[in-house]
């Protein structure tokens, strides 16, 4: 082997506080180079070798193909990292014959991505930005998928459709760096409110946030509901319990690459506590790297509202 690409993949989680991933990267070439004569090359490498480490395990890899596993011959123009917006989908428990809203669909790769895997079901996505739109329909209409996904042009705080109709909402929450947060989604609360109204009881919300917004999230946002926003949901007798798994087995056994499965990122808030937005119950979050950032998916189930009551008495 005469060359040779040391490349480190590392999320924030782990030995960061220790080592950037540059030196780690150079450790890993220097021990190749004792153990093997293998040489660094970072221009024209003969094999890749991909590090993932975090806090519980570390994985060493050599990818197979050239081409990454987000490539997607059907998407024109991509948008969100299309393994990302798959993993939100599998998590949201799409089932035939339901109404799925993604209601900042920017160029509709969540929509495309499940409507690809779970293809009898009524799609819709909404945006305010005419441009993100126009891209959305040209990747609908390139995926020939114009039957599946409906696109409309409206604001996700004034969503144009009844109170309870739609059966499941995924989207991904601007962060403010790529696509400017408008006036009217500052508030992440806003955001809920509006989804909450048009989500049936049963229903469920999957959202990529930033580590920002989920800290929010985790917090003053709870106070929505009066009194105590924490719902115990262990079961240990005494207590209520709600249930609000995930019954989507692809959650255990899908999971991308860019997931990761470190019990660290994936949080179960206050320790057994779940919290509360109106009747939507954060069920549970994983983190995931964008590349150069990190986010977090988080799952909601809609309660019916006198259950919740009844779990905070
Ligand atoms: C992070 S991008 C979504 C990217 C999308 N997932 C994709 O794959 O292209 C966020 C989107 O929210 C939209 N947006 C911002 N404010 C909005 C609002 N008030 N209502 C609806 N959409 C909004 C932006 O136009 C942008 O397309």
């Amino acid at each position: 082997m005469a060359s040779l690409l040391s490349y480190c993949t590392i999320y924030p989680l782990c030995i960061c506080a220790t080592y950037k991933f540059q030196e780690v990267g150079r450790m890993i070439g220097v021990t190749l180079l004792k153990q093997f004569g293998w040489k660094a090359d970072l221009r024209n490498p003969d094999l890749e070798i991909f590090v993932h480490l975090n806090d519980e395990y570390s994985v060493v890899g050599i990818p197979v193909f050239r081409l990454p596993l987000s490539n997607r011959e059907y998407i024109k123009t991509a948008g969100l990292r299309s393994t990302i917006a798959w993993a939100m989908a599998s998590l949201a428990e799409i089932s035939a014959g339901a109404f799925v809203l993604d209601p900042m669909c920017g160029l509709g790769t969540i929509l495309l991505e499940a409507a690809k895997e779970w293809p009898n079901v009524h799609y819709l996505g909404t945006d305010v930005c005419d441009s993100q739109l126009q891209g959305a329909c040209e990747n609908v209409k390139a995926a020939d998928l114009m039957d599946k996904i409906e696109l409309l042009k409206a604001s996700v705080i004034a969503l144009p459709f009844p109170s309870e109709s739609i059966d499941v909402v995924i989207s991904d929450v601007p962060f403010g760096k790529k696509f400017t947060i408008t006036k009217d989604i500052k508030l992440v609360p806003d955001i809920l409110r509006e989804m909450e109204r048009v989500l049936h009881v049963g229903g469920t919300v999957v959202l990529l946030l930033s580590q920002d917004p989920h800290k929010y999230v985790d917090g003053p946002i709870a106070n929505y509901v009066e009194n105590d926003a924490s719902v115990n949901i262990t079961s240990d007798g005494t207590n209520k319990t709600v249930t609000a798994t995930d019954s989507n087995p692809r959650e255990e056994n899908g999971s991308p690459q860019s997931i990761s499965s470190n019990k660290n990122m994936e949080r179960e808030p206050h320790d057994n506590k779940m919290k509360c937005f109106g009747s939507l119950v954060l069920v549970n979050s994983h983190g995931v790297s964008l590349g150069k950032t990190n986010a977090f998916i988080c799952k909601y189930k809609k309660m019916p509202t006198s259950e919740v009551k009844s779990i905070l008495k």
